[in-house]
């Protein structure tokens, strides 16, 4: 007998979106903590099998997420970073010792991974690079020289260097960011003061035509609209792109934040309903667009996002933290977020892609996992360049705990380029499956076929340990009858393909 779901999603193919742009599922790299240097580098000479010093089993699993793009040195660490300490025969470079406006200090021994290495792993990964550059500590002559230093095909000085360094060819920037959070760690700016050193830096940063990368302007940070405000109205035509910040904290106080593993459905309930925000986040910054940018020329780039715990007590580097199912399904809300204003948001790097905040992948020496969050960028490959669908989701349920209620579901679906139509769904309760009828204007579905990811505690994680403790199952369900219906796990994150 056919079921009677409780929510129905219609969705109507002859109406499409936007592409999502597959920068969407961009990561962020930065030197802190152990992000770089372990988690991915390890050097040529490392008993850990690496290919020029990068990790084979790292650089392995992320290009199974198709890294569509990397922003890279940071962060605060991109304003106090010289990229001419980083070039030229590795056992020339000097060491440095770095604290930023955070409070966290970096030290960078040996100065190993610069900008070739860089390069390097972008080509493994097949990525674009984001190269974040300095306001902060450096000056136009240096950032100036940085660009045309990765760029310039030229005879220039500057180009010969990096062909005396092994690399003929110029490297491939295909965007650049001038300076990180310059109303915080990268210079305690105001906005029209950051606007004015914005036009003065792109203005020297001078790149051949054909290889002169996608300029991005450093914004705001959460619902303060201000700096998208201001650069947007100043700085037209000279930036492809305004980012902003915005992390979940899952009590909302960032002096008490919340445990990574073994938190109360409480802190489950406030992690989510703080990551739905976004949508409200999103909207506002839009909007200010909107007004000062209607030829929608201007993204939105949120290049930091993502869960942000308080430090375990014997953390093993700076920012490292656990990574559970909640993060994974914190990743997928925000990708339905993302999804639905794909026209406004071209591109997002999740912080971080090793071993800081909500990772990919965490590593102890030799060992590495695979995070939940992994799993979710896993999942949601096809939905990168794949063009949105609107959905109506009817007679949603809603999940309550105490002064909270979210949405019971979350549903995302997207025409692939492999011409496959994909739904993404979440159930955020912890305690209740749904079943979920699923309706394509025009089609009788004849089933769904993909992958779900939840476990039976809303902490579960991978430890080096038992690294195979939370994984992706297979999943399929049939049509009765004209009907589809799908019961989604309680706490699930779902990605099917439908079956037209
Ligand atoms: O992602 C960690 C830090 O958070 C970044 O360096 C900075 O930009 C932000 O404050």
């Amino acid at each position: 007998a056919p079921v009677f779901a409780a929510v129905t999603i219609d969705i109507d193919p002859a109406k499409p979106g936007a592409v999502i742009n597959k920068n969407v599922y961009g990561q962020f790299a930065e030197h802190l903590g152990t992000g770089v240097y372990e988690g991915m580098w390890v050097g040529p000479k490392s008993n850990i099998p690496n290919t020029r010093g990068w990790r084979n089993d790292v650089v392995g699993a992320l290009k199974e997420l198709h890294v569509p793009l990397v922003r890279w040195p940071g962060g605060c660490f991109a304003d106090v970073y010289h990229w001419r300490d980083g070039i030229g025969p590795q056992d020339k470079r000097p060491s440095n010792v770095h604290t930023n406006a955070d409070g966290v200090v970096e030290i960078d021994a040996i100065n190993a991974v610069g900008t070739h290495e860089f390069f390097d792993l972008i080509d493994m990964l097949g990525a674009d690079a984001y190269v974040n550059g300095n306001v902060g500590t450096g000056s136009v002559q240096e950032m100036s020289d940085w660009v045309e230093y990765m760029t310039s095909d030229g005879g220039s000085p500057l180009a010969r260097l990096r062909a005396q360094n092994g690399r003929e060819k110029p490297f491939k920037v295909a965007y650049f960011g001038i300076g990180n959070e310059l109303w915080g760690c990268g210079g305690n700016m105001k906005p029209e003061y950051y606007a004015n050193l914005y036009s003065n830096y792109e203005h020297f940063l001078w790149a051949p035509e054909k290889s002169r990368p996608k300029m991005i302007a450093s914004g705001g940070s959460g619902f303060d609209t201000t700096w998208t405000d201001v650069l947007s109205k100043e700085l037209k035509d000279r930036t492809i792109g305004i980012s902003v910040h915005q992390y979940t904290v899952p009590t909302g106080n960032w002096d008490i934040k919340g445990k990574t593993l073994g938190f109360k459905e409480g802190e489950w309930i406030s992690t989510l309903a703080n990551t739905l925000k976004m949508d409200q986040l999103v909207k506002d910054h839009v909007a200010v667009l909107d007004k000062n940018d209607p030829e929608k020329k201007i993204g939105l780039m949120i290049d930091e996002w993502g869960t942000w715990y308080d430090e375990e007590k014997d953390a093993k580097s700076a920012l490292f933290q656990q990574n559970s199912l909640r993060d994974a399904l914190v990743a997928a809300l925000n990708f339905h977020i993302f999804h639905e204003h794909a026209e406004r948001v071209p591109m997002t790097t999740i912080a971080q892609m090793v071993n800081v905040l909500q990772a990919m992948i965490l590593t102890d020496k030799e060992k590495m996992v695979l995070t939940p969050t992994y799993y979710a960028f896993q999942m949601y490959v096809p939905f990168q360049d794949a063009t949105s669908l609107p959905l109506a989701i009817k007679d949603n349920t809603s999940y309550t705990l105490g002064a909270l209620t979210i949405p019971g579901v979350s549903a995302s679906a997207a025409r692939a380029k492999d011409g496959k139509l994909y739904l993404a769904l979440v159930n955020t309760d912890p305690s209740n499956a749904v079943d979920v009828a699923v309706n394509v204007a025009g089609t009788e579905l004849q089933g769904a076929a993909g992958k779900v990811l939840t476990a039976a505690t809303m902490d579960a994680h991978n430890t080096f340990q038992n690294p195979q403790a939370i994984k992706p199952a297979a999943f399929s369900a049939r049509a009765a009858g004209d009907k589809l219906s799908i019961k989604v796990p309680a706490k699930a994150v779902m990605v099917v393909a439908l079956e037209e």
